[in-house]
């Protein structure tokens, strides 16, 4: 209730009107004590709410960022993605928490978003560090009917929705330099360095899925990043020189997201995927290095394939296509990751 109180607020503020008390009392059957109670938490929360006698609520200020499940739900537009949604000040991973959920049977579209990781997870074991109030940290969790190995492809749907989510947000005025572009398969860069990780992990049996866990982690705030991600990493803040909510982000990525995953599972497919993804993929066009555990090899990046395989173009013209699962591909970040 409290995010919908939210929205019918912000819908009121847009035109200049009060919220009636007793409306919302009929509307959501409930007493003046719980409207109130909802007003007092929103307002804890750093919105300004004004109420007046025979008049009722008015939105007067929105914090600049309260990253919390109601504003990241008053903000959605899904059916489905964050449909349920869990948001924590503290957790260990929100990928674990994601695939515990989904191990108790939570359902398809299931949210997990945290303030703070204490195990934040990377990819190839890595430690993903995720300080408190400055970064957004969530998994999605999937019950994909695709084939085990498809479900790295769904990292590319993401990694569209996260730039299309950052499009959206980003001042319109921002040269391209500060664009985010997609390093393939699993990284956002701005201007050369990475403002957004993603790590897929899937549960699967018997050649089912039975679930996949998308987990983003994306830098906003201004911060000081560990000594080796010095000149590697950088925040959308940062980069913009403007406020971005972290709520509005990770509804933007969901809202995004949806329409992309829904047309994966009618195409089983990336073909629709291909000329939007080519337009951001910051590999395009430049020399890349292929960590194939049969043998590392240099080629040019071409694109992706319609199952999301890096298409490279070796010196002789021939064409390789690199499945993501298997190897690394490197030669944004100068040779270094
Ligand atoms: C990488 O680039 O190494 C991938 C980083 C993925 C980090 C995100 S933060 C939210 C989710 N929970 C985790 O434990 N990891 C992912």
């Amino acid at each position: 209730m409290k995010s919908e109180i939210l929205q019918l607020l912000r819908e009121a503020a847009r035109s200049g009107s009060f919220l009636s008390g007793q409306e919302l009392c009929t509307r959501f059957s409930v007493s003046r004590t719980a409207v109130w109670k909802a007003m007092e938490q929103l307002k804890a929360e750093g919105y300004e709410i004004e109420a007046v006698r025979n008049r009722g609520y008015r939105l007067k200020a929105e914090p600049e960022d309260v990253y919390s499940a109601a504003g990241i739900r008053s903000l959605l537009e899904t059916q489905t993605i964050a449909g349920s949604l869990q948001f924590a000040a503290q957790i260990g991973s929100t990928n674990e928490a994601a695939a515990q959920a989904a191990r108790e049977g939570a359902p398809e579209g299931y949210l997990v978003a945290a303030d703070r990781q204490t195990a934040g997870r990377g990819r190839r074991g890595r430690t993903w560090i995720s300080p408190a109030g400055c970064n957004v940290y969530f998994s999605v969790m999937l019950r994909p009917q695709i084939r085990p190995d498809r479900a790295p492809m769904m990292t590319l749907l993401m990694a569209q929705a996260v730039c299309e989510a950052m499009e959206e947000l980003c001042p319109a005025s921002a040269p391209e330099s500060v664009r985010p572009l997609i390093k393939w398969p699993n990284d956002i860069v701005i201007d050369g360095r990475k403002v957004c990780g993603m790590l897929t992990e899937m549960s699967a049996e018997m050649g089912d899925v039975r679930y996949v866990v998308i987990g983003v982690g994306i830098n906003v705030k201004r911060q000081e990043f560990a000594p080796e991600l010095e000149g590697h990493a950088v925040s959308l803040e940062e980069a913009w020189g403007i406020g971005v909510s972290r709520s509005a982000l990770t509804a933007a990525v969901c809202n995004r997201f949806e329409p992309l995953y829904q047309r994966f599972l009618r195409e089983q497919d990336l073909g629709f995927l291909r000329r939007p993804y080519l337009k951001r993929l910051v590999n395009a066009g430049r020399q890349v290095r292929v960590l194939d555990p049969a043998g590392e090899y240099d080629g040019i990046a071409r694109g992706i394939n319609e199952t999301g395989e890096l298409l490279v173009e070796l010196p002789d013209g021939t064409v390789r296509e690199v499945y993501a699962g298997e190897v690394s591909v490197r030669g944004i970040y100068g040779y270094t990751e």
